[in-house]
């Protein structure tokens, strides 16, 4: 018997789940034992050029009231999305998404209500597109302390900063070429502000701090619209790319940010470039491990929903990924130590400033200044007379 799916929204990723899960129908049919059929595309659009244009409907009482199991939310948003996925775990339909806003946001309800209610709510395509990160945490490596989480979790900026980089081009041309590629969300400031990093770096340190809640709004989070061609030259001239990177370490209370990084070109990430993601995860077991793949697009974020849907299709229930209510306690930003690079026209000044610090040259006008508390940054910076600083990941 076929197990009858519907997709809420059919923009980016639902039009490519729809494709998926019709161009791999036999081996999907093969590997479960059972068919995927899709039954509805519920939209508030009608898609007369698509050949699924028939089971598009209007009509959410018609989808909720039918005899789906499975939802696919790719509306996205936290507002209709929300009304939905509570509306379908809280009659026992699973429910698969792409959404990191509405994970990140309402996960600890919305996997309380898949629990109570004994169906699944899956979201590996919400960080890291097509990359397998999600489930790759929560099982294969659940028998590890998770020390670290350092990534590159967003296509766009990602793509941005390498097009500025190899093209030469300032910021805004280069957004709007992501723009156009269709990689950047619809409001663009949620992916050059860092907000999109923020709630996949949410949704990684909590499935790393055990369920432990570590919500959006209590990371800090910069973007990289500051970023200039002149930046990007200085990147270069000390061996390293500047890349917007995600950070989770855990202790006591965790340490969770989002910021632009000058990546030396001896760490993996360096190599990172265009819409590429890539999760580099510590576990005291497993040494580190890299997650490499492409963090946007249709059907590579398809191939991950899918992978969900057949998951919800085999009935695995989602109890053992229970989130915390409260928003546990993380280190405020402030009090956090980090690896700086400080540019300025004479060195030896930053290095007489921040003596209490262990300093290298790396060339006539920068100096890396380890382990300094971001609170104590602004004033190293004045007292030194220096350009600029960033963030340094070795
Ligand atoms: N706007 C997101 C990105 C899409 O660029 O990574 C995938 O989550």
């Amino acid at each position: 018997m076929a197990i009858n799916v519907a997709i809420l929204g059919f923009g980016t990723v639902g039009s490519g789940v729809a494709e998926t899960l019709d161009i791999n129908k036999d081996v999907i049919c093969k590997r479960i034992g059972q068919e995927i059929n899709v039954k509805y595309i519920l939209d508030i659009r009608d898609f007369p050029e698509s050949r699924f244009a028939s089971l598009v409907t209007h009509d959410a009482d018609e989808v909720f009231k039918s005899d789906i199991k499975i939802a696919v939310e790719t509306i996205g948003g936290a507002r209709i999305a929300y009304e939905y996925t509570k509306r379908a775990l809280s009659s026992g339909i699973s429910v698969v998404t792409s959404n990191k806003e509405l994970v990140s946001t309402h996960g600890p309800e919305l996997l309380e209500i898949a629990a109570a209610n004994n169906c699944c709510y899956l979201f590996e395509a919400a960080v890291g597109g097509g990359i397998p990160i999600i489930r790759p945490l929560y099982k294969c490596l659940a028998a590890n302390k998770i020390t670290k989480i350092a990534g590159i979790v967003n296509g766009t900026t990602n793509y941005i900063l390498s097009r500025m980089k190899d093209e030469g081009i300032d910021f805004d041309t280069a957004l709007k070429q992501a723009q156009a590629n269709g990689f950047a969300e619809a409001n663009p400031s949620a992916d050059i502000d860092g907000i999109d990093a923020q709630r996949k770096i949410s949704i990684l340190s909590t499935i790393a701090n055990d369920g432990g809640y570590i919500a959006p709004d209590s990371i800090s989070a910069e973007g990289i619209s500051a970023i200039t061609t002149e930046d990007m030259a200085f990147a270069a001239s000390v061996g390293c790319d500047i890349k917007l990177i995600a950070l989770y370490e855990a202790s006591d209370k965790p340490i969770v940010y989002v910021a632009p990084a000058l990546v030396d070109k001896s760490n993996l990430l360096y190599n990172v470039n265009g819409v590429f993601n890539a999760i580099m995860v510590d576990g005291n077991s497993l040494g580190q491990a890299m997650f490499y793949g492409q963090g946007a697009g249709t059907l590579p974020t398809a191939s991950a929903v899918c992978g969900d849907v057949l998951e919800a299709a085999m009935g695995i229930p989602s109890e053992a990924r229970a989130w915390s209510k409260e928003s546990v306690e993380i280190t405020p930003y402030d009090d956090i130590r980090a690896d700086i690079v400080v540019r300025a026209d004479v060195p030896a000044k930053v290095i007489g400033v921040a003596d209490s610090y262990e300093c290298e040259i790396l060339s006539d006008e920068a100096v890396l200044v380890k382990g300094i508390r971001h609170k104590d940054i602004a004033a190293l910076v004045s007292a030194s007379e220096a350009i600029s600083w960033m963030h340094y990941l070795k």
